[in-house]
């Protein structure tokens, strides 16, 4: 699909579909509605005095014309104007393409809302961009293809879309070309979120420690990062006993992916970028029950995010260096698996006694962040889907947000406010450090359930020394659940909801900005 940016002139359109934004309550002071009615003899006015058309959020009117080349008009609803804000101009593309995806349409025309005052045309272009792609996504590639059933075609029949700028700004040269880089830009950002939907879809009997491996390699390929990676028996040797204790169990082979990117001559400053990589977690020992057990096939979203990020930053070539660690590894029973009882060490020397093996995801970052310290990252952020807790206190709408470092912290719920991937912070106590000390050991792997979350959080904290930290529980916003409704319209109707790879973006400019990197 071919994304183009051109001014508001419907008597040049060039599409099979057009797509009209109708505010609620307002519509009838848009000074377009009477070229729409020249041109295409349909009265929006009438429709809207009577109501027909409400411009309700997501509502969508379907009008046919017959003016060549157009034969679809869709006016969508965007709600109240107060109300608008510029994540609802991402799910107002992901609705309008997907009605014309749903008629098979080979080209639209996207007209965006008036006033053009939310952001800039740069980011206006880029959100609406973001928006279509998303909104395009399908993991279909397990089911058969009956020819009666159209939506299950992965091809995307729409080969060109137009986003139109406002005639207001014609004089503005700068406008088409603005909108141009917020085309690129949307682009490399939201197919990068779309990879990692594919990576966290993929099912484990398919997406083991060996093949995520494989897909980062080849993701990554031809972007300038460097790219290693630690086999089981090099961290064992190592000494990273805590990753080790949860790939004991597994017959797949598990893997370290180190990623290094230099994107500023400067040498000062390197951000640690960690992701968790259960490719499948049944609990171990501590065996999960069984009924939502297969959701665990997502439990390396974090892990996915971080190659999805690296790949957009890279490509958008953003001024900052980078080290990526992404620990990857089954938790399965076995006879060879870690018991609820056994003692490790750490990477960093400490000792752990496993007392819930189904508390991996600390395990497997601890030796990942204290790897990632030794190897000179000066701020880290981790993304997890590390508890079951997480979910319970936030729900599926917000990720949690734990850190030693204020400052960082708030660049990141300002990232996410920026990007509706939000996260909300949560404390990180002394109590919460005291619930994981160890009685035979230094540190016990759970804190019990009262603050699971948080408990999780400070074990984490014993592995990132005095670098400034920060932790994201993507537990209950990694994957879609609950009442769909909620999600924004760019989210899939189910399945990996590819959350991180937007935020990171959004953190890494404003840390760029800040000019500490
Ligand atoms: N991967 C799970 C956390 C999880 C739960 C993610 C639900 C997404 C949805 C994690 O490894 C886990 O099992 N955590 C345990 C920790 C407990 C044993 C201390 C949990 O949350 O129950
Ligand atoms: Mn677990
Ligand atoms: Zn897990």
């Amino acid at each position: 699909m071919e994304i183009k940016a051109a001014y508001f002139e419907l008597d040049k359109l060039s599409t099979r579909g057009v797509v009209f934004p109708i505010f609620e309550s307002e519509a009838l002071n848009d000074r377009r509605l009477s070229i729409i009615k020249t041109l295409f003899k349909v009265s929006l006015e009438r429709m809207i005095e009577e109501r027909e058309i409400k411009g309700k959020w997501k509502e969508i009117t379907l009008i046919h014309v017959d003016s060549n080349p157009v034969t679809h008009l869709f006016l969508i609803g965007l709600g109240k104007k107060n109300d608008f804000k510029l994540d609802r101009l991402r799910s107002f593309a992901a609705l309008a393409i997907r009605a014309a995806r749903n008629l098979r349409l080979s080209s639209l025309t996207i007209v965006p809302p008036e006033p053009y005052t939310i952001a800039d045309d740069s980011k206006i272009a880029q959100t609406l961009t973001e928006g279509a792609i998303l909104g395009l996504y399908k993991f279909s590639k397990y089911k058969s293809k009956l020819p009666d059933d159209d939506t299950l075609f992965n091809e995307n029949p729409i080969k060109e879309l137009f986003l139109f700028a406002p005639d207001i700004l014609k004089n503005n040269s700068n406008t088409i070309s603005s909108m141009k880089e917020g085309i690129k830009r949307g682009t490399v950002i939201a197919e990068a979120v779309n990879l990692v939907r594919d990576l966290v879809n993929e099912p484990s009997n398919k997406m083991t420690p060996a093949y995520f491996v494989e897909q980062a390699s080849s993701s990554l390929s031809e972007l300038p990062i460097e790219i290693a990676v630690v086999s089981e028996k090099e961290a064992q040797d190592m000494g990273m006993g805590a990753f080790i204790s949860v790939a004991k169990g597994s017959d797949e082979p598990a893997k370290i992916i180190v990623l290094r990117y230099n994107g500023t001559s400067s040498n000062s400053f390197t951000l640690g970028l960690v992701g968790k990589g259960v490719t499948f977690d049944s609990g171990g020992i501590s065996l999960k029950p069984s009924e939502q057990m297969h959701t665990m096939t997502s439990d390396m979203a974090g892990a996915a995010a971080v190659v999805g990020a690296f790949r957009a930053i890279t490509t958008l070539k953003l001024p900052v260096n980078l080290l990526g660690v992404i620990p990857l590894t089954e938790n399965l029973p076995s006879g060879k698996a870690t018991k609820p009882g056994d003692i490790v060490k750490a990477y960093n020397g400490k000792t752990i006694e496993i007392l819930n093996t189904d508390a991996e995801g600390r395990l497997i970052l601890a030796d990942a962040l204290a790897y990632a310290v030794e190897q000179g990252a000066q701020k880290i952020v981790d993304l997890a889907t590390l508890t079951g807790a997480c979910v319970i206190a936030l729900g599926h709408a917000v990720s949690g947000l734990f850190g030693t470092s204020k400052e960082f912290m708030d660049m990141i719920v300002k990232a996410g406010e920026e990007t509706h991937e939000k996260v909300w912070p949560m404390p990180l106590l002394d109590e919460y450090t005291q619930a994981i000390k160890g009685t035979l050991a230094d540190l016990k792997n759970t804190g019990g359930k009262p603050g699971g979350s948080c408990t999780a959080a400070a074990f984490l904290k014993e592995f990132v020394g005095d670098v400034p930290w920060a932790h994201i529980d993507i537990a209950g916003t990694a994957l879609l659940e609950g009442d769909k409704s909620l999600y924004p319209s760019y989210f899939p109707e189910n399945g990996a909801s590819g959350i991180g790879v937007r935020l990171l973006v959004e953190l890494v400019l404003q840390l760029a900005q800040k000019s500490q990197v």
